[in-house]
């Protein structure tokens, strides 16, 4: 039963399509990432408990040079690695509870639909122009080379291996046609200079719309300010074709020329919601995009994309007839320990590795509790995270729960009493719910989560004036003991329905625990009285050091094992495998840890991508098989491989690779490369036969 204390927000409901940019279909997702998949999904699922149709989607960025050398590097064909990079996405966002409507990708019909309509449109209004320019170009690759595949000396210092346009070492800034000595990093050749046509959009025609729109709420003044920079200075033509080869789509009408990544890739956005609704009944396309549309359109992306979305994407869209975004909203990077995160300095963090310790929703609330609608950068400290993850959530949401839910259940079978005995207090409770929803619109979620935290304090105030622990011991105070508890309670459901955007997994744990089918904003106007709440079970343990630390070396690891994966590494590594001493005397119990077992090796095969490894499945006579990765591809050729027995360490932790999890390893002796023998042991061992 439940009682209605005021009435619920009655805002009519909005239809809102929300967006967080598009990653590049390369490299790991890591915590830099996280930020703007995170902030976008906690808008999303506010405005989702609020009443509204909010739709967020998403896709991988899968076009340009960056992504198809990418594919190279692995062997394998820019749409297999594409495909490869979006499963991995898919599976990180979702393991953050980054809940997407659709998760698409740009390389798809709908978006080479929408591309060729929306150029073909801004030509036909006279908004394209082509003319001729020269560009370095790779003789060997046969191929374009834009700046940053250039390197050179210094034309200043002389310094060896230096980009197209500044020197590190001494500063200096210049053309790539300046550098001394230059080279593809491509292929190593000498770029020559080449001319091609190109296509441009004639963003000057848009001067003044793009001066009213970035003045019209789109984008908060730090930004416009920003672009005023830009706008007032005189706008420059943007080029949007590349050459052939290149991995896009190929321009209507222009044999061998191609779009520009970034000229498809906002339309990614307008292709992800299209393929969604092409499959939803009730969500309509041309609602959302035709001029002069009701429905929302808001954008979440970095601060180094913001004249990609508040300059380019506006115009092309005005210029092609559609709405233009409601808002964009911009952040600022991430950095961790107060360092860049950089391969560099051993700080990048991928989403994985985070996983491997640490639980995705406190992440999210650290996030939650830095991020504001300001361009600032945020800081991921990892002491600091500890201390607000323990403190905040642990320490006093959880603990209201705990301090209650043990007498509901031992004392009064489980069920909330009828009589709120603070009713000041679930008063502010209640009253709080407009100003933490207006915290959550603006994007400002720190202020909204010291809000919340306020109210928990208050509450932990309260149960410390009111002792339940001492009401218990006294006589005849059962009554005061259930009032006091099932408010306790009910105080702790309200702020998991203000908590619940950015704690997903614990507000559906909670909800289980309150017996509640779920848990919507307007739930915040009343209370749950003379109601069946299930046992508790801890919501969520604390952080620990040895969690955060155990993350931060397997990032060292990582990008070890990186560095170590490139040739020149693989060489010094090998030499290195004679020379190395006996390791240091262990105690036999150390030994007797290790459980080798005989193994049959049902299949072997290669892996694709991978340099070194060959996959192998293993029977040691459990009822699963085992798959391994084993760095012997240079010794065997899979099919010698199949049937034979050998040996391995069953009792090793699996551990997540590039290429899937490896539940043991084989044992094989030699230097390396090809000089490598997997063990193999005498007819009569069976599989699983433990090896002593
Ligand atoms: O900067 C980036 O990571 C781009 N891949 C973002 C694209 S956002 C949108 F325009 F597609
Ligand atoms: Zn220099």
């Amino acid at each position: 039963m439940s009682e209605q204390h005021t009435p619920a927000q009655t805002q009519a409901p909005r239809k809102i399509l929300v967006t967080a940019a598009l990653p590049y279909a390369n490299g790991p997702t890591h915590l830099g990432h996280l930020v703007e998949y995170i902030q976008t999904d906690i808008w999303s699922r506010f405005q989702k408990m609020r009443g509204h149709t909010c739709t967020y989607v998403c896709a991988d960025d899968a076009h340009g040079t960056a992504i198809s050398l990418h594919a190279e590097k692995q062997g394998i064909t820019p749409e297999e690695s594409v495909a490869r990079v979006n499963k991995e996405r898919i599976a990180d966002f979702g393991d953050f509870h980054v809940e997407f409507d659709n998760y698409h990708s740009t390389h798809c019909e709908e978006n080479r639909e929408l591309s060729s309509s929306i150029y073909l449109a801004l030509k036909e209004k006279g908004h394209i122009a082509s003319r001729s320019i020269v560009q370095a170009y790779d003789p060997e690759k046969k191929m374009f080379l834009a700046d940053r595949y250039i390197k050179g000396e210094c034309p200043k210092c002389g310094a060896k291996d230096q980009y197209g346009d500044n020197c590190e070492v001494c500063s200096a800034t210049y053309s790539p046609t300046d550098l001394k000595n230059p080279f593809s990093t491509i292929s190593g050749a000498t770029p020559i200079e080449k001319e091609s046509e190109h296509f441009f959009f004639k963003l000057t025609d848009f001067q003044e719309f793009l001066k009213g729109w970035t003045r019209s709420g789109t984008i908060k003044d730090e930004t416009a300010n920003k672009l005023a920079e830009w706008l007032d200075s005189g706008l420059q033509d943007w080029d949007i074709s590349r050459d052939a080869p290149y991995f896009g789509f190929e321009i209507p009408g222009e044999p061998d020329k191609y779009f520009y990544v970034w000229l498809d890739a906002p339309i990614g956005y307008m292709a992800s919601f299209k393929n969604l609704c092409d499959r939803t009944e009730g969500l309509d396309w041309d609602e959302y995009w035709k001029k002069d549309s009701d429905c929302e359109v808001h954008h979440f992306i970095g601060k180094d994309i913001v004249n990609f979305h508040c300059l380019f994407w506006p115009a092309m869209l005005e210029g092609a007839g559609f709405r233009t975004p409601t808002k964009v909203s911009v952040h600022g990077y991430l950095t961790i320990n107060g360092e860049k995160m950089s391969k560099s300095r051993g700080t990048f963090i991928t989403a994985r590795t985070y996983l491997g310790h640490l639980n995705p929703e406190y992440l999210r609330y650290y996030y939650a509790a830095k991020l504001s609608s300001r361009v600032d950068d945020i800081d991921f400290n990892t002491s600091d995270f500890m201390q607000r993850v323990n403190s905040d959530l642990v320490g006093k949401v959880v603990n209201i729960a705990s301090r209650n839910a043990g007498f509901i259940a031992k004392r009064f079978g489980g069920q909330l009493s009828g009589t709120d005995c603070a009713p000041e207090l679930t008063k502010a409770y209640m009253e709080a719910s407009e100003s933490i929803a207006q915290s959550y619109e603006n994007r400002e979620y720190g202020k909204a989560m010291r809000e919340i935290m306020a109210l928990a304090d208050k509450a932990n105030a309260w149960i410390d004036e009111v002792k339940p622990w001492v009401v218990a011991k006294e006589e005849g105070k059962d009554q005061e003991l259930h009032n006091i508890c099932s408010t306790g309670i009910n105080l702790f459901r309200l702020l998991m329905i203000y908590l619940k955007p950015v704690l997903p997994d614990m507000a559906e744990k909670a909800a289980a625990f309150l017996k509640v089918e779920s848990l919507n904003w307007s739930d915040s106007q009343n209370l749950l009285f003379n109601h069946n709440i299930n046992k508790f079970k801890p919501l969520m343990t604390r952080v620990e050091q040895k969690n955060v630390d155990g993350m931060m070396e397997d990032a060292k690891k990582l990008l070890e094992s990186m560095a170590a994966a490139t040739p020149k590494a693989e060489k010094s590594e090998q030499s290195e495998i004679n020379k190395e001493p006996l390791a240091e005397e262990i105690e036999f119990g150390d030994f007797a840890k290790t459980d080798l077992r005989i193994a049959k090796i049902v299949n072997a095969e290669h892996v694709e991508g991978a340099a070194k490894l060959l996959r192998l499945t293993l029977d040691i006579g459990e009822e699963k098989t085992r798959n391994v990765f084993a760095g012997i591809k240079a010794a065997y050729a899979p099919e010698a491989l199949i049937g034979k027995h050998t040996v391995m360490v069953a009792n090793l932790k699996p551990r997540k690779m590039k290429f899937g999890m490896s539940e043991g390893m084989v044992l094989a002796a030699g230097p390396g490369g090809k000089d490598l023998w997997i063990l193999e042991p005498h007819e009569g061992a069976k599989p699983g036969m433990r090896v002593m």
